[in-house]
């Protein structure tokens, strides 16, 4: 049933705008977090009837939920924590992930068994949970924004409940192609499609995942996309404005101080800034960086690669061994090539916004080199703050290589080689073509900022509802 002081707009996912800690003192501590469904929200007003639907992830969550604390315009879901490990660890961490960033190593894994469908039934049961909240929700033909993989069938589920609403589902990660997608089971890999198509319109960070998923409805599906749904593309952009501001404040101008100390006076520096994520190749990125200085001696004592990895889903087993990998490798460099006066790998694991804004700053190289990423908004903000100029070594399988790839050093992440070729290119670009390259990637970097990638997508689910479709 409607709700009739419903909302008029919803967003729901599974990370919401806030999150709760559970203090010594027994109180509870909220902390709001930033991104583009957050600014976007907050263009539309905080008088409108806007409720972000989200679920609990922790312990200090779920007590906040039991107490009846909230946020204004927050609704936090208590999902049974079994349920929801199944779902957000079994499911959307440890196989859609997996599926559409091409993470597994297929000798060995997958393995759709039991075990797996026991946690595809938590996977429906959470979504259930995210479309019965919805439908209570939403206003007479409210528009609703699902995002991502840990959602996929909210869209259908909700259909169901109230044929009146306007749904989007936005993905923000790649979408996998369908040799790579019919890994899983085909009841499964149709349900996950027609969860989505359960959507007026289904929308993506790139053309090219866009077109995998049509590509992937029709390998499964048929030819066509049987239920009518839209398909939009909306680039996710950098927020200037606000990314220029803050990496100017105090605290950013302290740690950058910090990092110069660290680095040492007159060297260049090749930043990475990522969370420990499989998807990111960062142990490839430091055996470019190994190979560069192996095939350049010249680089020795002259360069310095600043590596920020900060934890990532540390509740997988093959994230924390990821991570330790990352420590090995950075280790084994610094013993191999280090002098009393020379750290060849500055590694940071301790998450820290204001330091990652300083070493966008100083920046001389920056190396972002996914396997496969939906975005990267690394490489849209660091030639956004970027003080002096700064080379861009960018994967071409980031999305983010669609809109930046004629003023980046094209890699293949793969290729280690390849991309120790591209640092040294990158080292000795001349000064003025490095700023000028700068120049046009902050330009298409900024071309769609947060808060207008939220509201065209709103739009466009608005007016697609006024068209025949
Ligand atoms: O970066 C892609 C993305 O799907 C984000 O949209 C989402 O917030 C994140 O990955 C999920 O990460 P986590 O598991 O840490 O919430």
């Amino acid at each position: 049933m409607a709700s009739t002081h419903g909302a008029e707009v919803l967003v729901a996912s599974n990370r919401g705008p806030v999150s709760y800690t559970l203090e010594e003192d027994g109180s509870l501590r909220a902390r709001r977090g930033g991104g583009g469904l957050v600014s976007g929200l907050s263009t539309i007003g905080p008088d409108a009837d806007a409720l972000w639907v989200c679920a609990a992830l922790s312990e200090g969550d779920r007590e906040a939920v039991r107490r009846g604390v909230s946020e204004p315009g927050v609704r936090m879901l208590d999902i049974d924590a079994a349920v929801y490990d199944d779902a957000y660890n079994g499911i959307a961490n440890s196989v859609l992930w997996f599926v559409h960033h091409m993470l597994y190593q297929t000798p060995l894994e997958p393995v759709f068994d039991a075990e797996f469908r026991r946690q595809w039934a938590s996977y429906e049961a959470y979504n259930r949970a995210f479309a019965e909240a919805l439908a209570e929700e939403a206003a007479e033909g409210a528009a609703v924004l699902v995002q991502d993989y840990h959602l996929a069938l909210v869209p259908r589920m909700l259909r169901r409940l109230r044929p009146d609403l306007r749904i989007g589902h936005f993905s923000h990660t790649p979408w996998a192609p369908p040799d790579y997608f019919r890994m899983l089971p085909d009841d499964i890999a149709a349900e996950l499609l027609g969860g989505i198509l359960g959507a007026d319109r289904a929308a993506f960070l790139t053309h090219r995942w866009a077109d995998a998923f049509t590509d992937c409805c029709h390998a499964v599906l048929g030819p066509g996309i049987p239920s009518g749904t839209r398909i939009g593309v909306h680039g996710l952009g950098a927020d200037a404005e606000f990314l220029r501001e803050r990496a100017h404040r105090p605290d950013v101008i302290e740690r950058m101080a910090a990092l110069r100390a660290e680095i040492g006076e007159g060297r260049k520096a090749i930043v990475r800034v990522d969370r420990t994520e499989l998807s990111k190749n960062i142990v490839r990125g430091l055996l470019a960086y190994r190979r560069l200085l192996e095939d350049h001696p010249e680089w020795r004592g002259r360069v310095v690669h600043v590596a920020f990895a900060y934890p990532s889903r540390q509740d997988l087993a093959v994230y924390r061994r990821y991570t330790d990998e990352v420590q090995r490798v950075a280790d084994e460099i610094n013993a191999e090539y280090g002098t009393p006066g020379w750290t060849p790998v500055v590694l940071h694991v301790k998450d820290d916004f204001a330091r990652s804004l300083a070493a966008y700053r100083m920046a001389d190289v920056a190396l972002v080199n996914p396997i496969r990423d939906g975005m990267n908004l690394v490489a849209k903000e660091v030639p956004v703050v970027s003080d002096e100029g700064c080379v861009l070594v960018l994967s071409r399988e980031a999305g983010a290589h669609e809109e930046l790839g004629e003023d980046a050093i094209t890699v293949n992440p793969y290729d280690v080689q390849g991309t120790a070729d591209a640092l040294h290119r990158a080292l000795g670009m001349p000064a003025g073509e490095r700023a000028e390259r700068t120049k046009r990637l902050a330009a298409a970097a900024t071309a769609l900022p947060p808060a207008q990638w939220f509201l065209d997508q709103l739009q466009a689910l608005q007016d697609d509802g006024s068209q025949p479709s």
